[in-house]
């Protein structure tokens, strides 16, 4: 990252704080550590974009529909899907600072040093090696390669690294309060996926909602990693939420709908009026331990391209490992073709707290405006696409007397069953329009004393700042159609 791109980072954190978005997690005892609070803008937000997802599934897909899973599972649950076993990353410690590293990170942060330092090449070499190495099995090439390159510790300044071990990343917890002579006996896990909720309640969704392969199920909620290096805001959080669709299909057939969800979702996007260039595809190389195809949906943050959705091909792997553990028969029959069979699975999983700061990264503005009597002035605006806005439109009264606040309560009663608004009398109306700017509103209505002459009122676009006179019995329908709602 670049001091530019840093700066915008760190100017769209403030902001998010600043005006209600996102908020540390307790922060009056300074904050945990990857865990954020969304506030009374961040909150709607995150909502309209949980909704606008959701719709995409269940409304507008006749074959898919959706759940609502415990976060808490069966602990069997996790040893069949392979988190138990495989869901770890490698890591090292040193030993002077005891600072932890992922140790992919700590490689990374080396070459972007020797990078900045004009050394391409070298580090290049570095990271290559990195990918030719197995990252989840030979530690022993990977310690070679950090001792061989003198990879220092960011606090330390030294070298004294213990061995690279494993550490996984669920979230363990005791359940009930059961005596037992083996505490395992008591572990449950926060799910680290909401995927397996779905896996599960297979059979269970098919028969009750009728379904037919092909058909999908989706859920949005909670999951949990206890993330080694869990910075850089709400991109990798501790505790986060999921919108994960499983979609279930002939076995044979994953690579025409791998390619069908894959377009799919990227349309899904780009619908919100995103520009195609900020997005790009990744193709994974080393692939899960549930996947034969996988590749990131990646959108360029102002950290880099990185991922914010995934579409993996998990075959059937999770029915068939859940069929083994639970000794109950996972298949499903096809009438169509007379066959009995495990259904292999299309999943796509996007992380709403990354959709949202890819949100706010798209749409985090500092603007300079130029005025009418030439004079140079500016703004932050949030051109937050207005369909998910979380206010959609603001009602200002220009005075707090003659009536006019009355006209505009009158104005928000008609509106609110419809769409999210915002009444606001206090201070000059420049200064109500930039706070309403800084939050990302669409609308804003200003009631004067035409107003009581005509019924008309001033209608004002966020992103043009264009004004128009309209008659109030059009502001509903002009939000209808500008907002596709
Ligand atoms: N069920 C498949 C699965 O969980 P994943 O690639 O590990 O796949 C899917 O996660 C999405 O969840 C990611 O693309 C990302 O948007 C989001 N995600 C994963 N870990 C996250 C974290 N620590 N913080 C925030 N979002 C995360």
């Amino acid at each position: 990252m670049n001091t530019a791109q840093d700066n915008r980072f760190q100017a769209i954190i403030s902001h998010a704080k600043e005006y209600g978005f996102v908020f540390p997690s307790s922060e009056i005892y300074d904050g945990l550590s990857a865990v954020y609070d969304y506030g009374p803008y961040g909150s709607e937000l995150k909502k309209n974009i949980r909704d606008y997802w959701w719709k995409s599934m269940t409304q507008m897909h006749d074959n898919i529909v959706g759940i609502d899973a415990a976060i808490f599972m069966h602990p069997t649950t996790w040893k069949a899907s392979g988190h138990i076993d495989n869901f770890s990353d490698p890591m090292i410690d040193n030993k002077d600072s005891k600072k932890r590293y992922r140790v992919d990170h700590l490689i990374e942060e080396h070459a972007a040093k020797l990078k900045e330092e004009g050394k391409e090449d070298l580090a290049e070499n570095i990271l290559q090696e990195m990918e030719m190495l197995d990252a989840k099995s030979d530690f022993t090439g990977l310690k070679k390669l950090i001792d061989d390159n003198k990879m220092v510790c960011s606090v330390s300044n030294t070298t004294n690294w213990t061995d690279i071990r494993q550490f996984n990343l669920m979230f363990k917890t005791e359940f009930g309060a059961i005596a037992s002579d083996n505490p395992e006996d008591n572990i449950v896990y926060l799910r680290p996926e909401t995927a397996q909720g779905i896996f599960v309640n297979f059979l269970n969704v098919q028969k009750t909602a009728r379904l037919k392969i092909p058909f999908g199920i989706a859920q949005t909620g909670k999951a949990f990693r206890n993330e080694i290096v869990a910075r850089q805001f709400i991109f990798r959080m501790r505790e986060f939420e999921q919108m994960e669709m499983q979609f279930f299909i002939r076995p044979g057939t994953q690579k025409e709908w791998y390619e069908h969800w894959k377009a799919e979702r990227l349309k899904w996007h780009l619908s919100l009026g995103i520009p195609a260039e900020k997005y790009r595809y990744h193709n994974h190389t080393k692939l899960a331990h549930y996947a034969d195809a996988a590749l990131d949906i990646e959108y360029d943050f102002p950290i880099g391209f990185k991922e914010v959705e995934g579409i993996h091909s998990r075959t059937d792997f999770d029915l068939s490992n859940h069929q083994k553990y639970s000794g109950k028969k996972l298949t499903y029959f096809d009438t169509e073709i007379n066959q009995h069979y495990i259904p292999y699975v299309i999943e796509t999983s996007i992380g709403l707290d990354r959709m949202f700061l890819l949100i706010l990264s798209h749409s985090y503005d500092e603007e300079t405006i130029t005025k009418e009597d030439g004079s140079k002035d500016s703004r932050v605006v949030m051109h937050i696409p207005e369909k998910i806005a979380p206010i959609k439109l603001a009602v200002l009264p220009l005075v707090k007397k003659d009536g006019l606040p009355d006209i505009a309560r009158d104005i928000i009663k008609d509106c609110r069953p419809y769409f999210k608004c915002f009444y606001e009398e206090k201070d000059a109306i420049g200064r109500r329009y930039r706070r309403q700017d800084a939050i990302g509103t669409p609308y804003c209505v200003t009631v004067d004393h035409q107003t009581k002459e005509d019924n008309t009122v001033t209608l004002r676009h966020r992103d043009s700042m264009q004004q128009s006179r309209i008659h109030i019995k059009e502001i509903k329908d002009k939000l209808f159609q500008s907002l596709n709602l």
